[in-house]
């Protein structure tokens, strides 16, 4: 029995032991793990598997798959896998029971009810409080637009940019009023506490701190959603050339610049149809895309585009076009932007825009049309790094042209497809009006440099040292022994000869404690699935093992031989070690000792013997 115990870790055991096993497998047998990882990873089948790219390490190439028939996932790239709870835990950072519930609550099978403590209890309220009230100043600020006669101004201005009302429904537009305290007196007198108005940064203590006033006043009013379509922030802009032209919702538990895409909850769907998303910078932008039916568009809302952003992105495609203006502030924030996505594997465009206009002017003045030949003649990364390289360069000489292709060089390093390479040394040879080989000289005389320097493996190894999670210990992993727990687990009967034969014994660390879970599994259930190992290292070695390829004519013969070859390893390292401990009684001088040994090595030189003669 205490062997059983033993089994699950710690959080897991106590989630079990609240929630009936019949239950977890019930929600599992309804999940499919291919639909489960697809909303976050952009997953492409191929032969019996789906790939994409590891969500939980950079990668350029993927090697993050999923098996649909054995609803796991594992990545060959940093050795991270597991069951489609695993999956949900690791990536949206919950524990056992609370990946369970979510999952739960997506195929509707309700958990016996687990008591939340009295402090999570109202923070979650809390927070649903605060979307309901941001809601409701949206929808505040919608009506004022339409209904009421302070709308009119800005209504007018949004006819006179083209701005239809479909458009003004979709992104629920508004306006706020021309008053210190329009919205502050509206929402106390219904019961709303100026404090909750302020953490929402709705208003602003005065400078007295005798009382609050709007933040909003006399702009037209955009409500900024969260990926489900929470209202977490706004954004005002005025309606004349005064300044500040933008107003936005300050920092707030619910908002946080640099985490969230304007546009993304209406553009995530199309983003996966279309499998390309378009990132422009500012709200009229995203609006106009939309109005013109490009409604893959978001916009980064003038910050510096941040990782979180681009994650955010990458759940849904790989493809991301940008279209920043054409201005020196835009070029800027393109290249950071470019970056990030392209160390994350992404296929980059820059949309060339011409000089003035933006997406949203660019749209009105040529149409949809045009637009989409824009975004399909986009620059590629390179070319587009090359030709700000050339702008900024005032000379034609030899000189400046080989630094520009040294700078070029890191890029075209990162690269690695060849044919990509290759057509983009050809791109660079004709833009600067030099021979292929001179690059590729200078390519390898780079990439030789950078062998050298010494601090190119402290990186690698510091990077293994802040991950030891995903230091998997793939080398150290016996073939034979993966290979025969794949058979186990696929063919569970075989177990019984496997525990005849000397069961754990013959496994070494780590597959000893797989093997030791699926075979306790396989005495309470009489089977194993994958979902059994929930959570910790033994579900992401499972993984492993099972998303091997090799294959077995005769699966009868292979479990004898591969149980013999464990065998003879078990012999093997038993013999190692008596070798040793030999040593050690011949340097006691320890008679009795040393026969003991000798005896027992002449036994394992037979036991070989026997098994392979
Ligand atoms: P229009 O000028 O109405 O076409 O708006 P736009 O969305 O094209 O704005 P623009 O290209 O000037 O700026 C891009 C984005 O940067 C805006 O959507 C805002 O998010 C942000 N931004 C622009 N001006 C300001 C400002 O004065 N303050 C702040 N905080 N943000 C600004
Ligand atoms: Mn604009």
């Amino acid at each position: 029995m205490a062997k059983f115990l033993r089994r699950k870790n710690e959080g897991d055991k106590m989630a079990r032991g609240l929630i009936p096993q019949e239950i977890i497998d019930e929600i599992a047998t309804r999940l499919d793990i291919v639909e489960v990882i697809n909303e976050y990873v952009r997953l492409e089948k191929s032969g019996r598997n789906f790939f994409g790219l590891c969500p939980f390490h950079n990668e350029k190439t993927p090697s993050f798959s999923v098996s649909p028939e054995k609803q796991i996932f594992h990545c060959f790239g940093c050795g991270t896998g597991g069951n489609v709870f695993t999956f949900v835990m690791q990536i949206e950072g919950l524990s056992f029971p609370e990946a369970l519930e979510k999952l739960a609550q997506r195929v509707g099978v309700s958990l016996p009810k687990r008591e939340l403590t009295e402090a999570q209890k109202e923070l979650l309220e809390k927070k649903q409080k605060k979307y309901k009230l941001n809601l409701a100043v949206s929808k505040f600020f919608h009506r004022l637009l339409l209904e009421t006669s302070w709308g009119k101004p800005a209504l007018n201005y949004l006819k006179k940019r083209g701005i239809d009302i479909a458009t003004i429904e979709k992104f629920q537009l508004g306006v706020s009023l021309p008053q210190w305290d329009g919205l502050l007196k509206y929402f106390t007198q219904k019961g709303v506490s100026p404090k909750e108005l302020e953490e929402l940064g709705l208003v602003v203590p005065n400078n007295s701190q005798t009382g609050y006033y709007d933040r909003f006043r006399n702009r037209l009013m955009f409500p900024i959603w969260d990926e489900q379509g929470n209202v977490i922030a706004f954004g005002g802009r005025v309606l004349d050339d005064s300044q500040p032209k933008y107003l936005n919702s300050p920092e707030t538990s619910l908002f946080h610049k640099g985490k969230h895409l304007y546009g993304l909850h209406l553009a995530k769907n199309s983003m996966r149809s279309e499998d390309m998303a378009i990132i422009v910078e500012g709200y009229m932008d995203v609006i106009a895309c939309h109005q013109f039916g490009v409604t893959n568009a978001v916009a980064s809302l003038g910050t510096a585009f941040t990782k979180e952003q681009a994650k955010l992105l990458m759940r849904h495609t790989y493809q991301i076009a940008f279209a920043y203006d054409a201005d020196l502030a835009g070029s800027k924030a393109t290249l950071r932007g470019l970056d990030i996505f392209s160390d994350y594997g992404c296929q980059i465009r820059v949309i060339k825009l011409p000089e003035g206009l933006d997406p949203d002017e660019y749209l009105r003045k040529y149409g949809k049309n045009e637009f989409n030949k824009l975004v399909l003649n986009g620059m590629s990364l390179i070319e587009y790094k090359l030709v700000k390289l050339m702008e900024s360069t005032k000379d034609n000489s030899i000189l400046s042209k080989t630094k520009i292709v040294q700078k070029i060089i890191p890029d075209l390093l990162k690269m690695d497809s060849m044919v990509a390479r290759e057509s983009a040394v050809k791109l660079i040879s004709e833009k600067l009006d030099l021979t292929e080989t001179t690059i590729l000289s200078e390519l390898r005389y780079f990439a030789q440099q950078q062998q050298k320097l010494p601090q190119n493996q402290d990186i690698k190894y510091k990077k293994r040292e802040n991950n030891p999670k995903q230091d998997f210990p793939r080398n150290k992993i016996n073939r034979t022994e993966a290979q025969l727990i794949k058979i186990l687990f696929e063919h569970p009967h075989y177990l019984i000869d496997v525990e005849k034969a000397g069961g754990k014994e013959l496994f070494t660390y780590p597959l000893q404690q797989l093997f030791e879970e699926i075979f306790e599994v396989f005495q309470e259930k009489g089977e194993v699935v994958s979902t059994d190992l929930s959570t910790g290292d033994n579900s992401k070695l499972l993984a492993m093992v099972l998303m091997q390829e090799f294959r077995v004519p005769d699966l009868e013969k292979a479990v004898a031989d591969y149980i013999k070859i464990l065998k003879v390893n078990k012999l093997e390292k038993e013999y190692l070690d008596k070798q040793n401990e030999l040593k050690e009684a011949e340097k006691l001088g320890d008679g009795e000792r040393l026969k003991e040994i000798l005896s027992h090595i002449e036994w394992i030189l037979q036991e070989k013997r026997t098994l392979a003669p």
